[in-house]
This record gives structure tokens, sequence and C-alpha cells, in this order.
């Protein structure tokens, strides 16, 4: 049995993580879960977000499955997901976005995979008021060549691995000069120890365009935080929308897979969401503990309940709860 931390979340996450629970269990999943607190749930329960007992599980077990956790706009809050990902450096964001079978995918035959770096740039929480009044406001955008070296170099030796074709690095090194210029040059060095792997760099302008106009032409895609947060959304788009993305986030050692998506407060609690992006998730992870036979079992259910349309959750253009859908998912198994 493995140990995993459970994180339920906030907003559509307990329900979310009920269903996949209930799916792995009746797939044979060799998982012992050791449930644990952060977010607003953690928050209301203890008055900390984060807290310690959480951070000291997650040292001692080492991989996670999170839900969604609510970050307030505008609250004194930093966010919990990126000091998870910061704090057990969980470089390599892997975001995966394919087209299933079903009607529910505006693009058809799109599969790639999207390395989003995961510990800075935008999100490395180097913010001030220049000036007293708070009219002025500087956001630092770190990015070292370590880190840079670090998720270029995870992107080629998935794509060798998994036998991709091609890497796309997208940046802002035209205006961003030296920072996503440094990520840049770092692709461009790399690249040369993958000979067989194709490289080609776009700009993010461009490339946010190219994946809308003809997205099966990108294989492995690599950039770093915040391009990369927000292309993933899109590419979540072209294949359905935020219901169908899983994520990993890895690290040295430590492992959190959790939905591309948020906590969704506009349907929670209604029993409504599509818990399969947190489904893929937990699939990622039976893959990393090597259980990848249960996940694949999982794989094929999947496809087989979604290909009916009447089989889906709402945002699929279904009828199913998310319950139901879960229930579908395991009478298929
Ligand atoms: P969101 O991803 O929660 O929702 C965007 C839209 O997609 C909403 O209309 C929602 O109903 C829909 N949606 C998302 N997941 C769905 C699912 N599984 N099934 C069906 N529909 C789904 O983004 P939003 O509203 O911008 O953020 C809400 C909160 O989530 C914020 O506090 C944000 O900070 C947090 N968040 C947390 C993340 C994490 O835990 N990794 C990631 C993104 C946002
Ligand atoms: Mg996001």
């Amino acid at each position: 049995m493995q140990k995993v931390v459970l994180i339920p979340g906030d907003g559509i996450g307990p329900e979310i993580s009920a269903a996949v629970l209930k799916i792995l269990a009746a797939a044979g999943a060799q998982i012992d879960w050791v449930e644990a607190e952060a977010g607003m749930a953690a928050y209301e329960a203890q008055g900390n977000p984060l807290p310690q007992n959480t951070l000291d599980l997650i040292r001692e077990h080492k991989v996670v499955l999170k839900g969604p956790l609510t970050t307030p706009v505008g609250s004194g809050f930093r966010s919990i997901n990126v000091s998870l990902r910061q704090e057990f450096n969980l470089f390599s964001n892997i975001r995966p976005a394919r087209t299933l079978p079903g009607n529910h995918a505006p693009f058809k035959d799109v599969d790639l995979v999207l390395f989003r770096e995961n510990t800075q740039g935008l999100y490395s929480g180097i913010e001030r008021w220049a000036d007293e009044e708070q009219t002025r406001a500087e956001s630092i955008a770190l990015i070292t060549k370590e880190a840079s070296e670090a998720i270029i170099g995870a992107a080629f030796d998935y794509a060798r691995k998994h036998n991709r074709k091609k890497v796309t690095l997208v940046h802002k090194a035209n205006i961003l000069k030296l920072g996503t210029g440094l990520f840049l040059k770092c692709g461009n060095t790399i690249a040369k120890d993958y000979p067989e792997i194709e490289f080609e760099d776009l700009i993010v302008d461009n490339m946010a365009m190219q994946m809308v106009m003809n997205p099966q032409r990108f294989d492995v895609v690599v950039t770093t935080n915040l391009f990369g947060d927000i292309l993933s959304d899109l590419a979540s788009g072209l294949v359905g929308g935020l219901g169908l993305t899983g994520s990993a986030n890895i690290g040295e050692g430590f492992a959190m897979f959790e939905a591309v998506h948020g906590s969704a407060p506009d349907i929670a609690g209604q029993n409504k969401a599509n818990p399969t992006a947190l489904l893929f998730s937990s699939m990622m992870m039976l893959d990393y503990l090597g259980q990848k036979d249960v996940a694949d079992r999982i794989g094929a259910a999947i496809l087989k309940v979604l290909a009916e349309k009447s089989n889906c959750t709402a945002d699929l253009g279904g009828c199913r709860s998310t319950s139901e859908y879960g229930e579908a998912v395991i009478a298929a198994l």
C-alpha cells in the first residue's frame, strides 16, 4: 500500500475528490489515503490556510492528490497552490491536453503536453509598492538559469521518453529581453543534446493565435510560469474545457497531482462539476507510483463513458451529476 496525502480542497474540491476516490478504489488502486487540510477549509477550521501539520504530512509521504484551493482576489493571502509548489520545489508542471472521443471538443486531434515552469517568473512573490501613496506597483519576474534548465530539460526528457517529435518553447524575448531571453537561450543550448527532436521557439502572442488556428501542430510545449498558466487554460478549451485536463507538479522526490482548474465557486456544492480533470490527475499519479495498469484501466473506462454525450456532466452538454458520472465510470471498469 502506498501512502498518499489527500487534500480534498475548496469549492467543488470535496465533490470531485469523493467521486475520484470511489473510482480509484473500484479500479483496485493500492493507496492508503492520509487526509490533510489546506486552503479556505483549513483557514476556517484552524485559522491557517496552510497548517504545519499538512506540510509535515507531505514531507513524510511525498505524494499528494490535491483538489483546487481558493485564493481570494485582493486578500492578504498568498496563493496556497503557489506556496506548495515553491515549498517542495515542484518545478515541473505537466499539463496534457488531448481530444477525447465524443463531440465535446471544438478541435479534433489535439494532443499536446504543456510544461510550465512552476516556481518563479511573475509568481516569485516579489511585489512591492514603489511609493507611499500606493500609486506605483512593482512585480518582479525572477528567472534563473538553473530553474529554466530544469523545466526545459524535463520537457525534452519527456519528449524523448514518449517518442514525441517536437518541442516548442514559448517566450516574449523581444520585450522581456533578460528574463525570457535567458529562458530562450537555455532552450537553444539544451536542444542541441536532443538532435532527434525538432525544436522551435514562438513568441507568446503568436503562440496563442497558432494554438487556436492550428493546435494539431503542437506536440510538447515548454514555457515560463504565467504564460504556462494562461496557455494551459487555452489548451483545455481546445479539447472541451477545464473539466477534462489534469496535471502533475513534479520535483526531486516530491509530487503533487491536481486538476488544471480552480475551485469553480459558481457551481460548487451542486453535484454538477466534472471530476474527469482530477481523475486524469490521479491517473498521472498512479503512473508515477508504478500502478500504470490501474491508470490504464480507468483511462479505458473514461473513454467509453465520455463517448456518449448523455453520460457526461453539464459542462460537456450532458445531464449526469458528479456522482452519477462517477458511478458510470465504475460500471464501465
Ligand atoms: P475555475 O477554474 O475555478 O473556473 C473557471 C470556469 O470553469 C468556471 O465557470 C467553472 O464553473 C468551470 N469549471 C472549472 N472546473 C470545472 C469542472 N471540474 N467541471 C465543470 N466546470 C468547471 O477558475 P476561477 O473561477 O477563475 O477561480 C476560482 C478559484 O479557484 C480562485 O480562488 C482561484 O484562485 C482558484 N484556483 C485554484 C487553482 C488550483 O487550486 N490549482 C487553479 C486555478 C484557480
Ligand atoms: Mg491556472
